[in-house]
């Protein structure tokens, strides 16, 4: 019987699918809703087979030492996995899994929800209101930008990127896009949308949202220079990974004026938010909700418990990320 573990409380059903594969005493689940503490992560993973952890849990050689020869799959509660040492994870034959496409449309409609809130000042507005300072309306009052037929940059036009170039269409928007390849003529017809070099994604986007995954590369990739060089009427946002961007140079280019306002659902450290950040007034700023539906959620966990279910069963996981680890 193999042996699982599930580093934070899942549906029930998804727990089920694995317990109906492999049998109660196969499952262990961390017991409390809170982030699990490195020592009980350590000790849970002794000796285990398969591994369920979600994105807070940093998944490095010291876990999987811990875990030992007999662990074979990391199956992350995730499209993203930047938590996971998967060039170790590959180098050991573990294979390591995440959950695309489930939650494409739901993280797109959020990017949506930070564009027309940075846009239009919702925060602001509702902070304005509840501290009681509405006395009438006016014609001044809370000024923003228009979002219809302006242009929306993306950068990292994978699958996020185009659901939220597709969702412009609906605005009149022009989208352009810089990634790490040019998508085929088709596709950015579909989505009016043309490729361009970073400097044109930064000097001609009205909006420019961030699609790309984490990477070495990604790492910072919008600092001081990148906004210096943003209209000063641009609305920023971000919600694929908070490294992604320096956010002490993002604070001060908000507070400065260099760009208009942000929208972000990601952030460098969370749960902590760089306190410049907190001090302008013009960043709307979420809690990592992108992906925050019941429905897909609860998707997340059951591709996840899946993946599992499809290895230690000797079949193909569906959504490895180093295939290179699975025998033909
Ligand atoms: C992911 O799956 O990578 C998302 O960030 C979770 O919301």
């Amino acid at each position: 019987m193999p042996r699982i573990f599930v580093s934070r409380a899942l549906p029930k059903s998804t727990i089920d699918m694995l317990t109906n594969a492999f049998g109660d005493s196969a499952v262990a689940v961390y017991p409390k809703d809170q982030v699990i503490e490195r020592h009980e992560l350590l000790e849970g993973v002794r000796g285990i087979e398969a591994l369920l952890p979600i994105l807070t849990e940093t998944i490095d050689v010291e876990v999987m030492e811990a875990a030992g020869p007999r662990l074979r799959i990391i199956a992350n509660y995730a499209v993203g996995y930047n938590n996971i040492n998967v060039a170790e994870a590959t180098k050991r034959g573990i294979a390591v899994t995440n959950t695309p496409g489930v939650l494409t449309e739901t993280t797109a409609d959020l990017a949506w929800a930070l564009i027309l809130g940075a846009s239009r000042r919702i925060g602001e507005g509702e902070r304005y209101l509840r501290a009681g300072n509405w006395k009438s309306w006016a014609p001044q009052m809370l000024l923003a930008w228009d979002v219809y037929v302006k242009t929306l940059g993306i950068f990292g036009m994978g699958r996020i990127g185009q659901a939220v170039a597709r969702r412009a269409l609906g605005f009149g928007m022009r989208t352009i896009y810089h990634s790490r390849s040019q998508k085929d003529a088709a596709l950015e017809r579909e989505l009016n949308a043309a490729y361009v070099d970073l400097k044109t994604l930064l000097a001609e986007s009205d909006v420019l949202s961030l699609h790309c995954p984490l990477s070495a590369e990604t790492r910072h990739a919008f600092g001081a220079d990148q906004f210096r060089k943003m209209k000063r009427t641009a609305i920023f946002v971000n919600t694929t990974r908070g490294p992604v961007v320096d956010e002490a140079a993002l604070a001060a280019a908000l507070l400065s004026g260099e760009i208009a306002a942000a929208g972000l659902d990601v952030f460098e450290h969370e749960p902590k938010v760089h306190p410049e950040l907190l001090k302008c007034e013009n960043a709307l700023l979420l809690p990592h909700m992108g992906s925050g539906t019941i429905q897909t959620r609860t998707r997340m966990a059951e591709i996840a418990a899946t993946n599992i279910v499809e290895f230690l069963s000797g079949r193909r996981p569906p959504n490895c990320v180093n295939p290179e680890v699975l025998r033909a």
